[in-house]
């Protein structure tokens, strides 16, 4: 039997979430981008999403929105073959303009007062680093990554309707 090898325009598939996010209108925020630039899915970790007035388009509506208990069920629930991209300043982190983005990549942000912690760094296949040398806001370096990335990979994006 001949394996049917489909190709998609645009193959692969991206999620992002934050973890232990301290602030609800970064999260709604973040998901408003993540669901107009062609994210997948969007998560939290350990905060559950309460309804945000900054995400006007109702992400949660449109693209699934993923709950993790902790950073443990997170890793677990990671979808096969797909890489985890640490968004985080730092020696380890490549500069994003250098970066590959992986065709099936989940970006994890970290918290607005203390960043990603190690544990979740060491998780990480990769980091990546925004250029400046002060720290963003967190939706705001989460927009950038995403831009970062459909701007190197064609994604389909979702059209009005
Ligand atoms: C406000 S920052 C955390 C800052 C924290 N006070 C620190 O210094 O570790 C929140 C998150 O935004 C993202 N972020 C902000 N600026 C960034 C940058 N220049 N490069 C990569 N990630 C950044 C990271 O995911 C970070 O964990």
């Amino acid at each position: 039997m001949t394996r049917l090898k489909q190709q998609y325009e645009a193959d692969g598939f991206f999620g992002i979430g934050i973890l232990n996010s301290e602030s609800e209108e970064n999260i709604g925020t973040l998901w408003r981008s993540a669901h107009i630039l062609g994210a997948a899915f969007i998560f939290t970790i350990d905060k559950r999403y309460k309804k945000q007035s900054t995400d006007v388009t109702r992400s949660w509506t449109k693209i699934p929105l993923y709950h993790y208990e902790n950073f443990e069920e997170f890793i677990r629930a990671l979808p096969y073959d797909t890489q985890l991209v640490g968004v985080e300043m730092g020696e380890a982190s490549v500069a994003i303009d250098e970066f590959e983005h992986p065709p099936r990549g989940v970006y994890l942000l970290g918290c607005e007062s203390i960043g990603l912690p190690m544990k979740a760094i060491k998780a990480c296949h990769s980091l990546i680093s925004l250029p400046g040398n002060f720290s963003l806001n967190v939706a705001t370096a989460g927009s950038i990554v995403i831009y970062d990335r459909i701007s190197k990979i064609k994604t389909r994006l979702p059209v009005r309707g």
